[in-house]
């Protein structure tokens, strides 16, 4: 009897082991059938959406944006409005889908108020909206506690919903929502058995970085004096261990795609060092516990994707080359709206320097240039037409403060002390400002591959003196409807005349010189018409398709 029953034992275990790799087959290829077939129905329900006919003969692509607050009206708004509204202009059978959990508006409120809030004109045509509706679980509100694992996952079920809905041709997510990376790979895998749904990020924040974790550090360092020792030691030695976590997780997660954009230099660093990042405790966690080896297994996996071998476009991003992505930085458009409003007249006789103290910058040939000025000029050191010098910039680090020492005790060789002002790392509505009253923008800096800061200038109505190089010289000030927007420079000296040809603008008053007080201001208008018309978004495209999502697919 014994045997009889231990027999059937084995007999149903064998047949139970030979069944549920079978069962499991089925379950995942019948997924994956009705994936496909869900991917075409639903192609084929946008296009007739979008009023396109077959008979056009247009083979649509569609690019994926993953951004659940579409309708929120900010910043990083801005950034996905304008991305979209360049699609549309330069990729004509490109369909923008737009994943947003905005269910309370609808297609026409959004691009209402994307033209309201941005002046982005979005054609309807090439756009399409998938609502999810479990936005809630990435609000912060959602999760009192262990709120950024809480949202974390949460981004896996909006994600996983998105996906449920429609796979795009391109997933970019444009709002830092980078735990959906792995869903949209295991999507992509089980419908058409590759990773090759191409994945890239535009980010403006990572969620966590190696800051949080070292602060955390130093602050249990610190808690070690104080008296209540054991309990905190373990308190941030779990939320050490917490963090460490995420960070492990967000890494592999960013590595699944094949480009990322990022918003400034700050972000980029941090990006890079999450991309390098590695430890390997979890490491070593994964090794021992065989389903969690086989998802680091298939987060680590790129040896086929796209990104190596073939799949890679001609005119990939250099770093890319290495194998390991790099973050690249794209800024947003220049959000010109309080520059733009600046009074053109009536401005203080202040030369203004907007540079970060970095080497590249050449400060010493602005102050150079400046003292000379008023050698040549007494009239510039006293009195009504007295002028200043404000130095605004981004002193980072040790070097950089060496180098402002070193440039103050130039100012007092030249002797032009009561003249000049440091500004050091002025928060933003302070630059702004400066730019609303100052009358003319300085900038020294040679071969300068664009020279924001010259934009900024000509935008808020300054006239600006930039070194006859690079970005300024060949893009940024040239002349507009024929006419003069600015000066250019290379030398102290000459720079010391174009400085003092500007002054002179504003710097008549007799009414036989009326004719070139208007002229002062007539250069300021056409700098800012000038700057306006090209800057605001082009730089921000061109970027976009440099290092974006041009060519990987
Ligand atoms: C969906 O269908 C299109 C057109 O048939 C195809 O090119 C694309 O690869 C499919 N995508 C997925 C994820 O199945
Ligand atoms: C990048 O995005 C962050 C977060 O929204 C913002 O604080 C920062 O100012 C942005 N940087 C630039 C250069 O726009
Ligand atoms: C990442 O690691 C590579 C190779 O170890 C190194 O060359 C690179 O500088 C690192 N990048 C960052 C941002 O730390």
């Amino acid at each position: 009897m014994t045997r009889l029953i231990s027999y059937f034992d084995v007999m149903s275990l064998l047949t139970l082991g030979a069944l549920l790799p079978l069962l499991s087959y089925f379950l995942f290829s019948s997924y994956a059938n009705a994936l496909r077939t869900k991917n075409s129905t639903k192609r084929e329900e946008i296009r007739s959406n979008l009023g396109i006919t077959k008979e056009d003969g247009r083979k649509l692509k569609f690019v994926g944006l993953f951004h659940p607050y579409c309708n929120a009206g900010g910043g990083g708004e801005r950034v996905l409005w304008a991305a979209v509204a360049h699609i549309q202009r330069t990729e004509p059978d490109m369909i923008s889908v737009v994943y947003t959990g905005d269910t309370d508006a609808t297609k026409e409120d959004i691009i209402k108020k994307a033209k309201s809030r941005f002046d982005v004109t979005l054609d309807p045509e090439t756009l399409h909206f998938v609502f999810l509706n479990s936005r809630r679980l990435v609000e912060g509100s959602t999760w009192p506690y262990f709120t950024l694992l809480g949202q974390s996952l949460g981004s896996m079920v909006l994600g996983w919903e998105a996906m449920s809905k429609f796979i795009p041709d391109v997933f970019i997510d444009t709002m830092g929502y980078a735990f959906t990376f792995p869903i949209v790979s295991l999507f992509s895998v089980l419908s058409l058995g590759t990773f090759n749904v191409p994945i890239g990020a535009y980010v403006h924040y990572p969620i966590i970085h190696e800051d949080m974790v070292s602060r955390v550090k130093s602050r249990k360092q610190w808690h070690t004096n104080t008296g209540r020792i054991a309990n905190s030691e373990m308190l941030s030695s779990g939320k050490i261990l917490y963090y460490r976590f995420l960070l492990y997780y967000y890494s592999l997660s960013l590595r699944r795609t094949s480009f990322i954009m990022v918003n400034s230099s700050w972000t980029q660093n941090h990006v890079n060092a999450i991309l390098n990042h590695s430890d390997w405790t979890f490491d070593l966690i994964h090794l021992l516990i065989p389903p969690l080896g086989l998802i680091k297994l298939f987060l680590g996996y790129e040896w086929f994707s796209k990104k190596n071998g073939d799949g890679q476009p001609k005119d990939a991003p250099s770093g890319s080359s290495s194998g390991r992505r790099e973050a690249r930085i794209v800024y947003p458009p220049v959000d010109p709206k309080e520059m733009v409003k600046f009074p053109l007249e009536g401005r203080e006789k202040v030369i203004l320097s907007l540079a970060q103290f970095r080497p590249e910058k050449d400060h010493p040939t602005q102050l150079g240039a400046f003292a000379k000025l008023l050698k040549a000029h007494p009239q510039y050191r006293t009195g009504k037409d007295s002028v200043k010098l404000v130095l605004i910039g981004g002193c980072r680090n040790a070097e950089d403060e060496a180098r402002v020492d070193a440039l103050k005790r130039l100012v007092g060789e030249l002797g032009i002390e009561d003249k000049v002002e440091f500004i050091l790392n002025a928060p933003y509505p302070d630059m702004l400002r400066w730019l609303s009253r100052s009358s003319i923008g300085l900038s020294t800096m040679v071969d300068e591959h664009f020279g924001i800061n010259v934009v900024e200038f000509m935008v808020s109505g300054l006239i600006t003196v930039a070194h006859a190089s690079g970005g300024p010289l060949k893009d940024i000030i040239l002349p507009y409807k024929g006419k003069r927007t600015g000066y250019h420079a290379t030398t102290p000296e000459s720079f010391a005349e174009v400085l003092h040809e500007a002054l002179s603008l504003s710097s008549l008053s007799t009414e036989a010189e009326a004719e070139a007080k208007d002229e002062d201001i007539a250069i300021r208008e056409r700098a800012r018409e000038s700057a306006m018309k090209r800057f605001s978004e082009e730089e921000f495209v061109k970027g976009w398709d440099e290092n974006g999502w041009k060519g990987w697919f």
